[in-house]
């Protein structure tokens, strides 16, 4: 589900509600300018090609995905909302993930601003608000 006419600036607060399904096996969430140009791909795999509860990061530059971040902390469930704050500079993207922890990840496309938004996978968006 691509969310149009929002930009997400260096600085401001991004927040993201989201509904895995009940059987979800894996969302992503997506920032960056468009399909091939992704800042920061966050997907969390409850079960997922041999892979359980984990959340990989990455990033994708001119179509190609850069290396993976692995966090074995795994506050979700299936078919639970879960809220995300998301805000972000130069250098790194900050989550803040449902139970309050925060996880960084490298802003390896380097940009201040971003306009493409998508979530992915077996859940849906339940409300967005930036500030
Ligand atoms: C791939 C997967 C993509 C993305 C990527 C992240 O294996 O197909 O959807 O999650 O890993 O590195």
């Amino acid at each position: 589900m691509k969310v149009h006419d929002m930009t997400f600036k260096e600085g401001t607060e991004f927040k993201i509600r989201i509904k895995p399904s009940d059987d979800c096996s894996s969302f992503a969430i997506n920032i960056g300018h468009d399909p091939d140009n992704i800042a920061m791909h966050f997907n969390p795999r409850f079960d997922w090609q041999g892979e359980s509860n984990i959340i990989v990061c990455n990033s994708k530059s001119g179509g190609c995905w850069g290396d993976e971040c692995r966090d074995g902390n795994f506050p979700f469930a299936r078919g639970e909302e879960c809220k995300f704050y998301i805000n972000f500079n130069m250098e790194q993207f900050y989550i803040k993930l449902p139970d309050g922890s925060m996880m960084n990840f490298a802003n390896r496309l380097g940009d201040v601003k971003y306009k493409y938004f998508d979530v992915t996978g077996d859940a849906r968006i339940v409300g967005i608000k930036i500030k």
